[in-house]
């Protein structure tokens, strides 16, 4: 039998008396693309932040590849393998492309921490590392660009290179196309599915084209509670989906 390589259990996250998230249960398969959609306010981000541990959970449990995760540190996720996409406020903008993934790789280890006034050998192992995901990424004219010089997309595209300088077996991420043009939409859809062959991807995404085409698997949240799971097509001729995104683009 194939063990999902993420396994949410009645999963619970409450602000006083409000539930962000109630009885979540979620598996992810190893090697699929899977969405959690639901609309604005359904509890998304907060399933996120405690798959990332960036907020504790009220209850249940989080398996990563059959180990409980539930009360891991957030720093400790990433060296599980479990990585997540770093938002555009975290970016060094003066710094360059690739010295923003070589701080990435490097912030990972508690010793070094940020030290980046050294300077840096040029065999150094993370700036090989940041050379290589800039070429998974189709980026590598960018190198030597500071960040703060990319367009909106490109700086999007940075923050899902600097989630794999952790080298992680499963990637979050958190509308990868939110604000983005349509123009930049088909070069997130073909970096996915690249990317789908080094790591599993849980991936929160508004834009139906790319779930449609990008996502093995699709678990729909409303009210913080899970409401359908199945495949794209299954998901999109549910009737408690199409009543939950009645009056708001899905
Ligand atoms: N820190 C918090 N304190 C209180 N309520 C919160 C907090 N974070 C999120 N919420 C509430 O939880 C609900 C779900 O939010 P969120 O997970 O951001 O939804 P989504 O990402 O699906 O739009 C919202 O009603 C939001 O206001
Ligand atoms: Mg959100």
């Amino acid at each position: 039998m194939i063990e999902p390589i993420l396994e949410v259990k009645s999963l619970s996250k409450r602000y006083g008396d409000f539930y962000a998230n109630r009885n979540v249960d979620l598996k992810v398969m190893a090697d699929t693309v899977h969405a959690v959609i639901g609309p604005n306010g359904a509890g998304k981000t907060t399933l996120f932040n405690c798959l990332a541990g960036a907020v504790a959970t009220s209850d249940g449990h989080i398996f990563f590849e059959e180990n409980e995760i539930t009360g891991e540190a957030e720093h400790a996720r990433p060296v599980l393998g479990i990585g997540r996409s770093f938002q555009i406020t975290s970016l060094f903008p003066g710094l360059s492309v690739l010295e923003n993934l070589r701080l990435a790789g490097q912030a990972l280890k508690p010793a070094q921490g940020l030290v980046f006034w050294h300077p840096v050998p040029h065999d150094c192992p993370d700036i090989f590392h940041a050379h290589e995901v800039l070429e998974r990424m189709g980026m590598q004219h960018l190198a030597q660009k500071e960040a703060e010089t990319l367009s909106h997309g490109q700086q999007r595209m940075l923050e899902i290179g600097m989630a794999l300088m952790a080298r992680p077996r499963l990637l979050l991420l958190d509308e990868p196309t939110s604000g983005m043009g349509v123009d930049d939409i088909p070069q997130v859809i073909s970096l996915i599915k690249k990317l789908r062959e080094i790591c599993t991807i849980l991936l929160i995404e508004h834009n139906v084209g790319l779930v449609a085409e990008v996502c093995d698997r699709v678990t729909v949240l409303q009210n913080g509670e899970v409401i359908a799971d199945g495949t794209p097509g299954e998901v999109a001729a549910n009737e408690k989906v199409k009543l939950a995104y009645l009056g708001e683009a899905l």
